[in-house]
């Protein structure tokens, strides 16, 4: 057998069956090798015969066949493959992967695996969204098995909500991704090394329609988070609301206002390194309004008090301060003396500086500029994706690390 990844691929009886082609194609064109078992009901969506000329491979359907258990039993079929995917993954074989069901070939595989399991569920708006399928889904997570989707959008059925199997390509990425993941954990620089990136807005509640906010995207902490977990930290991400969807392999915690950012941050502590790059809202309502406010009088002015800063809270540990603590400065004006300013306010060991005036189309934008402040240096990075910027920020940090056991440059 070659070297490249291999996948089991399970597809059961929905009618998202039908594209188990076009995956096939797909993880075949990025280098991934698939083997199929097809569950009885999904046969009646896709054949056996356009199966197995697209993965070049016999198709597994019976699990008392005795051909296919003289060459491929099923304990070695899911032994002999580096992952397991179920695509699409009806609420069926869901509710028998979390009971432990094994009454077919795909479920006695799935019960019999020692691989990580990764599923794409495809059903009805409503069989997605009922309470027994949602605690299977809760179950499988604690169980460690991954999920990718579903998504929201028109079913075959005529009805519209989540329940659509992902796209092929957004499989196929996640795939990947996992593959790669699993190479960098075990090779990356970062590995062993714990890693907290605060991310995004955050809301402050005024009523209980209207909030505080401002214009940050999050592409920056998820670009950060991401370059940290490729080089193989294990990363927490703590995001406030943003459109980006939560990348595979990353420890996601979605929170909405400061207080909660806060919390949800010591709560990750203790960690090698922290990294604030949430544009955290300065301020919240000094009492909310329980109702909706109404328009009484041309002038109207809200009581706010200010939020607790988590970078300087973090910066300022006495007991469990992380190794390497790293801030922003948003500024539109005095880039480096304000940023110069906060790095020493806020106690952290280093600033990256940005300039977040309308004309630079940081805030949404997918570039950035950075003026990278320490105790003892400054250094200004080119205009670069914040993709980029987040890969230059953790070697920068992977150098730190390696100069400074327990000191700080
Ligand atoms: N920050 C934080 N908690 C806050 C406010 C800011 O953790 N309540 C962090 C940000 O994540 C960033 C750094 O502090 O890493 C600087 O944020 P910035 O918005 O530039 O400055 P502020 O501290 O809010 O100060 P000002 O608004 O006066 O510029």
């Amino acid at each position: 057998m070659d070297n490249k990844q291999r996948v089991l691929l399970i597809i059961s009886g929905g009618i998202a069956a039908y594209k188990s082609l076009d995956l096939i194609r797909e993880l075949n064109r990025i280098g991934i090798g698939v083997r199929c078992i097809l569950t009885e009901n999904a046969s009646k969506f896709v054949t056996p015969l356009s199966l197995t000329a697209l993965s070049k491979d016999t198709v597994y359907q019976d699990l008392f066949s005795i051909s296919d258990e003289n060459t491929m039993g099923h304990i070695q079929l899911s032994r002999n493959t580096d992952l397991v995917l179920v695509a699409p993954a009806t609420a069926n074989i869901i509710a028998k992967m979390s009971c432990g069901i094994a009454d077919d070939l795909a479920t006695t595989t799935l019960l019999a695996t020692d691989k990580p399991v990764i599923i794409a569920p495809s059903m009805n708006v409503r069989m997605w969204s009922h309470a027994s399928t949602q605690n299977n889904i809760s179950v499988l997570l604690k169980r460690g098995i991954k999920i990718i989707g579903p998504e929201n959008g028109e079913m075959a059925c005529g009805e519209f909500g989540l329940g659509r199997m992902s796209n092929i390509e957004k499989i196929g990425a996640t795939l990947n991704n996992f593959f790669k993941t699993k190479t960098t954990k075990a090779t990356g620089k970062l590995k062993g090394r714990k890693v907290v990136v605060t991310s995004g807005p955050t809301h402050e509640a005024i009523d209980p329609i209207r909030y505080i906010t401002n214009q940050s995207s999050g592409k920056q902490g998820f670009a950060i988070a991401r370059a940290l977990q490729e080089q193989g930290a294990s990363t927490t991400l703590i995001t406030g609301p943003t459109q980006i969807p939560d990348p595979p392999g990353i420890y996601v915690k979605h929170i909405t206002t400061a207080e909660e950012m806060l919390q949800s941050c010591l709560d990750c502590l203790p960690a090698d390194i922290v990294v604030c790059a949430a544009a955290v809202a300065d301020w919240r309502m000094k009492n909310k309004y329980s109702e909706k406010i109404k328009k009484e009088g041309e002038i109207f002015s809200l009581e706010l008090v200010e939020n607790p800063d988590i970078l300087a809270t973090v910066a300022g540990m006495k007991k469990n301060r992380p190794n390497l603590v790293i801030g922003f400065a948003a500024e539109t004006q005095n880039l480096l003396k304000n940023a110069s300013i906060k790095l020493d306010k806020k106690g952290c060991d280093w600033i990256l500086a940005n300039n977040v005036s309308k004309e630079s189309e940081v805030f949404g934008g997918d570039n950035n500029q950075i003026k990278f402040i320490s105790k003892n240096k400054i250094e200004e990075w080119p205009v670069l994706s914040k993709e980029a910027i987040g890969e230059k920020l953790a070697t920068r940090i992977i150098a730190f690390l390696k100069d400074n056991k327990n000191g700080k440059d």
